[in-house]
């Protein structure tokens, strides 16, 4: 039976059949779910949700809970809904990473045996990477910087999916599209299931041969993918489209400017990000800022100058998770970036004039005038790993 309650009687187990918004504006990727977490009811109010209809034939009701009742309002001592901590909204992020990069493996390792990509396997995962983009890029973006060598492809893949979705979200672009390019960004190497590992993995220069049937990977990315039922043609664009330069000199087809769309412009321009900045088994991954920079100086022949200033603003000069050493000598990482893109949320930790470590302090370098970012630094200089100054603040 539909239902319409306040919002402030939902809990865990109810299943959302019309929220009382417009789609656009709330922070799910679906108008249709159930709630499994508490997280998710925060969401609903933090957006101003007043009320809603829930479906009882789909999820539990009012007062079916048997340690919850319905007249339960929140007080001072059991505030409800229970407000995530940022410690624990990153370890959510972590989880939702982990479970894609498995979901890709898994999915890459039934496409090696012959089978066909299932929808039903990234929907899912792309459902909740949405809602930790939706609700603040930073946070995945953040855990893109977590690499291991072994599993590079599926974290290649899982880090496109969350670039592109943080780069369709800060264009301002549909939910619609920035699930399609989750899922477009999760499966766009598929191809590579394909390619011979010896070529895969080989560190150093390929030779001509070999590159030749490394660039087939696009190809066999496009053809898996026209066969996946209920794939879109921006989830396809990403795949078919990530190695096409703006000037015509990429692979496999040498189209060139807007004979890409838009959505293979942005795809293009994620994937030599990702792939510059990533440890490598063979060479270390470069500095965000350095790679921005690098990129800068290729638009308007690799990339569409317009959609690459797009991109610098939508992960910052200083990306999350970046080591930065501060005007006033402090060391910092970065936590989230500003509008003002030198200027980021910081948390200090290291004075290294003393050699002293403080507190960490958070700054928001946008919001005072004295210290600026002298420069990013190499997390290797400083044997520091930034991961874990975002853990304890
Ligand atoms: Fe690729």
């Amino acid at each position: 039976m539909i239902k319409t309650i306040s919002s402030k009687l939902l809990k865990k187990g109810m299943f959302i059949h019309e929220l009382d918004c417009s789609w656009m504006k709330h922070p799910f990727a679906r108008n249709q779910f159930i709630i499994t977490e508490q997280s998710d009811i925060k969401k609903i109010l933090d957006v101003g949700i007043k009320s809603l209809k829930i479906d009882t034939s789909k999820g539990i009701g009012i007062g079916t809970s048997k340690t919850q009742s319905a007249e339960q309002q929140p007080t001072k001592n059991n505030p409800l809904p229970h407000q995530p901590s940022r410690k624990k909204t990153r370890k959510d992020a972590r989880k939702i990473k982990d479970h894609a990069e498995l979901a890709i493996s898994n999915i890459m390792a039934d496409v090696k045996l012959g089978k066909q990509v299932e929808m039903g396997q990234v929907t899912p995962v792309v459902d909740k990477m949405a809602e930790s983009v939706l609700e603040n890029h930073n946070t995945l973006l953040g855990l893109s910087r977590i690499r291991n060598m072994d599993t590079y492809t599926f974290e290649h893949s899982v880090n496109i999916g969350v670039l592109m979705m943080s780069f369709t979200k800060s264009r301002g672009m549909s939910q619609k599209i920035i699930h399609e390019v989750g899922i477009g960004g999760l499966l766009h190497d598929i191809g590579k299931t394909l390619t011979p590992p010896e070529i895969l993995n080989k560190a150093g220069k390929l030779t001509d041969d070999e590159f030749i049937i490394m660039r087939r990977h696009v190809v066999d990315s496009r053809e898996i993918l026209l066969k996946t039922p209920g794939i879109s043609q921006n989830a396809l664009d990403v795949a078919a489209l990530h190695h096409e330069k703006y000037d015509g000199s990429g692979y496999p087809d040498g189209k060139k400017g807007d004979e890409i769309s838009d959505i293979g412009q942005m795809s293009a321009i994620v994937d030599v990000y990702d792939a510059l900045t990533a440890d490598r088994c063979y060479h270390k991954g470069q500095d965000p800022s350095v790679v921005l920079k690098r990129m800068l100086s290729w638009t308007g022949s690799h990339f569409n100058p317009a959609l690459m200033q797009e991109f610098i603003q939508c992960v910052g000069i200083y990306p999350p998770a970046t080591l930065v050493l501060l005007s006033n000598n402090y060391l910092a990482v970065v936590i989230e970036t500003n509008q003002q893109l030198l200027l980021p949320r910081v948390v200090c930790f290291l004075n290294t004039k003393t050699n002293e470590t403080i507190k960490p302090k958070v700054i928001d370098l946008s919001k005072q005038d004295i210290i600026t970012v002298s420069s990013s630094e190499a997390e290797q200089k400083w044997n520091i790993d930034p991961q874990k100054y975002l853990d304890i603040i």
